[in-house]
């Protein structure tokens, strides 16, 4: 018997060992991986350099308390400052965790309540990040639920400013829904929530624990669509697999987190800043980011030849975060692709997310393509 809770519908096959874009499971099948830890290992599995960083770090000293200075912390928050809209960072471990600071921010900044967020979203899994998350079936069994938050229509910039809260904090968006769908904001959209900020001088927090860290072709996706975020929360792909968030505000809000008034044990540990410092070193250069978004073009180019199958509604994404939307359950067409050698991901049930590494090869990519053209125009997958 397993002695862990089962809150995972495991798939039946366990890596023993990965490098870049491949993994093998412990039969040595060979995997392409294009789920990457869910949008965790940006760079690939095995990075050296992150690698290199991190057992350098491991001989020199692993945890001190945040009662310290700490210039690993000091590099890793100027690099995400300098390629962001903020100017202050606070390190966590998780992507739940940088929502849960980035709501606490905004409350304590702006001294108001309420939390605008929008249907099929997805925040996270703490009570914050639980109220924050625009589906219900998230929250089922959990309640009550931390009061504040208020759902509106994703992509529907009427609904929005139809919207009569009042006493609004901040607005908080993915601005490509992930485990929602893979669902791109639209620009109008996107204008209205600036709007919508602007008129109830909220704050905007943007989402990027999965869409941030290059994912999308630019250090951040809110840079491709025009917003001005005042907070922005990263996870996932920060340490390249390394257990990392990062809460990033402008310096107006600097006051509000004044000393003793958040925090956390390992925050900042030491192996994990050597993991972000390293990541961000690799990522954050125009060339990688440019080479990611012409990249992520040939992925969505080649996926029109996915898009011509019957099952196929529509192929969408942003940069190497992409969607197949289904007329039906994909289920068992993600287990068949497994099958083939190519490990993808659901969001939502209709959807098959892909998210490979951004320095994926081209030829890997027509690899995948060439799986799932095979899979999905294969009438005898069961579903
Ligand atoms: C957009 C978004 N926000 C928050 C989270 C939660 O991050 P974590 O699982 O690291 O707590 C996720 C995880 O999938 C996410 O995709």
């Amino acid at each position: 018997m397993s002695h862990l809770f089962q809150t995972y519908g495991r798939w039946n096959v366990e890596i023993k060992e990965a490098t870049g874009s491949w993994a093998v499971d412990t039969n040595g099948k060979r995997y392409l991986d294009f789920v990457q830890g869910i949008a965790v290992t940006n760079l690939g599995h095995n990075h050296p350099k992150v690698n290199q960083a991190i057992k350098k770090q491991l001989d020199q000293v692993w945890h001190v308390s945040n009662l310290f200075e700490n210039e690993l912390q000091e590099k890793a928050a100027e690099k995400l400052a300098t390629n962001s809209s903020g100017d202050l960072v606070f390190f966590c471990n998780s992507g739940a965790e940088a929502n849960e600071g980035a709501i606490k921010l905004a409350r304590k900044a702006t001294g108001k309540t309420n939390i605008v967020t929008f249907l099929d979203s997805f925040h996270g899994r703490t009570y914050a990040g639980m109220a924050a998350t625009g589906q219900d079936k998230i929250k089922m069994g959990y309640g009550p639920m931390l009061e504040g938050f208020h759902y509106v229509p994703f992509n529907d910039p009427e609904a929005l400013l139809a919207c009569e809260v009042d006493d609004i904090a901040a607005v908080m968006l993915e601005v490509v829904q992930g485990e929602g769908g893979v669902n791109p904001a639209e620009a109008d959209f996107l204008e209205a929530i600036q709007a919508f900020c602007d008129k109830h001088q909220a704050l905007l927090i943007v989402d990027e624990i999965q869409t941030g860290i290059g994912r999308t072709g630019t250090a951040f996706a809110y840079e491709q669509v025009g917003l001005d975020p005042d907070i922005i929360s990263a996870a996932k792909g920060l340490g390249n697999g390394f257990p990392v968030g990062a809460v990033i505000g402008k310096k107006a809000l600097g006051d509000a987190f004044s000393p003793g008034s958040h925090g956390t044990t390992f925050g900042g540990n030491m192996l994990a800043m050597a993991a972000v410092n390293a990541t961000l070193d690799v990522i954050f250069k125009e060339d990688f980011l440019s080479e990611v978004k012409s990249k992520g073009a040939y992925l969505l180019s080649k996926l029109q030849e996915v898009k011509q199958l019957s099952i196929v509604k529509e192929v969408r994404g942003k940069g190497l975060m992409a969607g197949i939307e289904c007329h039906q359950p994909v289920g068992d067409y993600i287990t068949a692709l497994r099958e083939e050698g190519l490990l993808v991901l659901p969001a939502g049930p209709n959807v098959i997310r892909l998210l490979p590494p951004l320095n994926v090869e081209k030829a890997e990519v027509d690899q995948a393509i060439e799986a799932m053209i095979y899979v999905l125009s294969n009438e005898k997958v069961e579903v």
